[in-house]
């Protein structure tokens, strides 16, 4: 098993599959829909799909995948708490890069890509104000509709003043000059899975049986997916007969697209994972997919698709690789807790009014959650890249990680 529980604030016992709660009459019916629809593309590809497309459609098909349609996804009624939403500390901490950032570029705007529930979006921007930092447009591009809705109800009631100067965006801006910022937008990007048998490359695939959706290990189709796997080995040495795991082929066409919009600034992007050498380790032989549902956390991608979210672990190395190929450097990597602490978390939590006891100690719970190695501070990391900008970022001045990449 994977040995990480990640994109979860508190750590469920990690249940059998069956001991998920059941889903209601009505989302049965909606990923019924989305299976049905999943069942035709198999018919119409010849029997099977690449995992990488079966999560696209569970995650993003239109109207029915799980970011797209109206399920509530983040939060305590949701299915799992990210970093924004456990505690403002963590956007009043990206601010003091951002700000720094944008001073050292003489101003810019910020885009956002995947932007939640607009929580990290509206913490942010406040600080900034705050700050006094100078940019123009703040810009989100977020793929579900559903979401834009959210996030423009969040910042119109948290931000009002604002709103004129943050703009929804479908697609990449043709250019771009200033910081883009995401996270756990790289764990939401459709994988595609391989396994070793007898020293060859198989791909994991999803197929038919019985009008139902099940898993298949078969001879690779998908375009580059041996050449990544045996790129890998290349780092790593051979994978061990059995292995399983997980690669993501969009990666590097993502980042192309990024470096090629991108005139001057910086990328900041953080999520759960481990540079190629640890996440490609012989023991972690079934890789690190997950799904989330109702804050319990199992291993079954095929359970409900459309209600559950699937994740993978980022191979930061890849990342770090693909920027490089982009036209960015690496600005830095480090964990979580490292970043944090060295934009000022302990001096932003010794600003905080003890004497307002319920808000203290929610700030001194959320900078735990945010920073403990046995919580979020040590599997989640932050990578910085940037193009036409050489200014040491505060961020990484603890502990930069950037050589084990
Ligand atoms: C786990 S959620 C994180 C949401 C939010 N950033 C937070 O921290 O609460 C992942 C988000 O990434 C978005 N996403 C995935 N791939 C993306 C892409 N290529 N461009 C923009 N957003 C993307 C998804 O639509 C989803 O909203």
């Amino acid at each position: 098993m994977p040995d990480t529980v990640p994109n979860c604030a508190t750590r469920p016992a990690r249940p059998r599959v069956d001991e998920l709660p059941e889903p209601g009459p009505d989302a049965l019916a909606h990923s019924a829909r989305l299976q049905a629809l999943i069942l035709d593309e198999i018919a119409a590809a010849g029997g099977r799909l690449s995992f990488d497309r079966y999560m696209e459609l569970s995650l993003y098909a239109p109207g029915l995948g799980y970011y797209v349609a109206g399920a509530r996804k983040f939060g305590a009624a949701g299915d799992f708490v990210t970093a924004p939403e456990i505690s403002p500390l963590f956007a009043r901490c990206l601010a003091v890069q951002c700000a720094e950032l944008l001073g050292a570029l003489g101003g810019g705007d910020i885009l956002e890509f995947g932007a939640g529930s607009g929580v990290l979006a509206a913490d942010l921007l406040e600080a900034l104000v705050e700050g006094r930092a100078a940019f123009g447009a703040y810009c989100i591009l977020e793929l579900s509709p559903e979401l834009r809705e959210r996030q423009r109800a969040t910042l119109a009631e948290r931000v009002p003043d604002l709103l004129s100067r943050i703009r929804w965006l479908d697609r990449l801006p043709e250019r771009f000059t200033g910081l883009m910022i995401g996270n756990e937008v790289l764990d939401a990007m459709p994988v595609h899975r391989f396994g070793i048998a007898d020293g060859a490359v198989l791909e994991g695939c999803v197929v038919a049986q019985r009008d139902r959706l099940a898993e298949a290990w078969l001879e690779p189709d998908s375009p580059g997916l041996v050449d990544a796997v045996r790129a890998v080995e290349g780092v790593v040495g051979p994978l061990p007969d059995g292995y399983r795991s997980e690669i993501n082929l969009r990666l590097e066409p993502w980042l192309r697209a990024v470096g090629a919009v991108l005139t001057a600034g910086a990328v900041l992007l953080v999520d759960y994972g481990y540079p190629r050498a640890e996440y490609y380790r012989a023991e972690r032989n079934t890789g690190t997919l997950l799904c989330h549902y109702r804050h319990r956390v199992h291993a079954d991608p095929l359970r409900w698709p459309g209600l559950q979210d699937i994740t993978a672990s980022v191979d930061f190395s890849a990342v770090a690789l693909a920027a490089q190929a982009a036209g960015l450097g690496l600005a830095g990597y480090t964990t979580q807790a490292s970043f944090l602490l060295a934009t000022g978390l302990d001096r932003l939590l010794g600003g905080s009014d003890p004497a307002d006891v319920v808000q203290h100690l929610a700030l001194v719970q959320g900078a735990k959650t945010l920073t403990l190695p046995g919580e979020m501070g040590e599997r989640f990391k932050v990578i910085g890249l940037a193009k036409g900008l050489d200014h040491p970022w505060s961020g990484f001045a603890f502990r930069d990680l950037g050589d084990r990449l």
